[in-house]
């Protein structure tokens, strides 16, 4: 009997120990951010939402920007954080114009900003889906948008005295393939595997990306920049995958293996709070951050981020003549 209780409880505080491992850690750091300026996209849910509850307890300016406009959770912000601000402006990142919209009421609403959050992004389309302007979607929501709006707002960050720009990537980025040649994964445009496989590296292309934009980012702006991977979070990240029968039935029967070895979106930001809460002579300038600490991307290299960088104002500037 003894012996039972005793092996019961080793189990139980082992099974605890994974537990507190595998939920991460959180963000030990602090300082006063109440007269900061924080940019986020995305923010109608998953870990954005999240980052902007901690950060709105910090009583900062907080603008965001997505498709949906989370009615609720701006009630919720209002009630229980009054004294931070806190706007949404509808932002829809496949689209340029939308970007320019939501560029123009920002300057209305803000005069600097010393964070902007690059976070929206889709993952895992069940087929592979072309933007407006021909843009693979995972890479046109996930990268190119934030380029094209994180260029157009560096005239603001740099009313900052110290403005930074954190790019929430991925581990995902270690699926990648990026072949520049290739942008939209036509190689890949066919295959039954698209949906399983392939979309998977497009994805991880797009972050693989977000972390070379910000190791290119103060060589060529002369702001500092730095990605992050926020943990696998139980968001609504799946909802593609999680669309077919199939696997929503095989969440439901595998989701507390799934709970045990994930995040909830209070973990998923701590990164995201260290990056901001990270004083500038702490903070790694093109750093990668993990659960909290500094760590290493791979697959990147100074010469394929400036390529990267070339490839992508290239492409722009391609795109936008089209447009005319
Ligand atoms: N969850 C994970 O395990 C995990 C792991 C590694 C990295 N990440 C990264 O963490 C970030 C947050 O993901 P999440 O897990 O919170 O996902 P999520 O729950 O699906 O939230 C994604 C957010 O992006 C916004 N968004 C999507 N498409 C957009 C568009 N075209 N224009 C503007 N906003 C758009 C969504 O808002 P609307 O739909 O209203 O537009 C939503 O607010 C992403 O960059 C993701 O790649 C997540």
């Amino acid at each position: 009997m003894w012996l039972y209780l005793i092996l019961s409880l080793l189990a139980l505080t082992i099974g605890y120990a994974f537990r507190i491992y595998f939920r991460g850690k959180e963000c030990k750091i602090n300082r006063d951010i109440s007269k900061k300026v924080i940019v986020i996209t995305g923010g109608s849910k998953g870990i954005g939402q999240e980052t902007i509850r901690q950060l709105a307890k910090h009583n900062c300016s907080i603008v965001f920007g997505s498709r949906t406009k989370p009615i609720e959770f701006l009630n919720h912000l209002n009630k229980y954080y009054p004294k931070a601000t806190i706007k949404y402006i509808p932002l829809d990142l496949q689209n340029w114009n939308s970007i320019k919209q939501f560029i123009e009421q920002l300057k209305i609403e803000v005069k600097k900003i010393d964070f902007l959050i690059n976070n929206a992004a889709i993952m895992g389309t069940l087929t592979r889906q072309l933007t407006q302007y021909g843009l693979e979607s995972q890479f046109g929501t996930n990268y190119l948008g934030p380029f094209y709006l994180t260029q157009q707002l560096i005239p603001l960050l740099k009313q900052s005295e110290s403005p930074r720009i954190i790019n929430i990537a991925s581990v995902a980025h270690t699926y990648e393939d990026l072949d520049l040649k290739d942008i939209n994964c036509d190689r890949w445009a066919n295959s039954i595997l698209w949906s399983r496989i392939y979309t998977y590296r497009a994805y991880g292309n797009t972050k693989l990306s977000l972390i070379m934009n910000a190791q290119e980012f103060s060589k060529r702006t002369g702001i500092k920049a730095c990605s992050l991977h926020p943990g696998v979070v139980r968001s609504e990240v799946l909802q593609f995958q999680l669309s077919t029968k199939w696997s929503e039935w095989l969440l439901k029967i595998l989701w507390p293996f799934f709970a045990y070895f994930t995040k909830d979106c209070y973990y998923g930001c701590q990164t995201t709070l260290y990056c901001i809460m990270m004083n500038d002579d702490q903070f790694v300038d093109g750093g990668y951050y993990d659960n909290c600490q500094l760590s290493q991307p791979k697959y990147t290299s100074k010469k394929r981020a400036e390529q990267l960088w070339d490839f992508t104002l290239d492409l722009i500037k391609k795109i936008e003549k089209e447009q005319q």
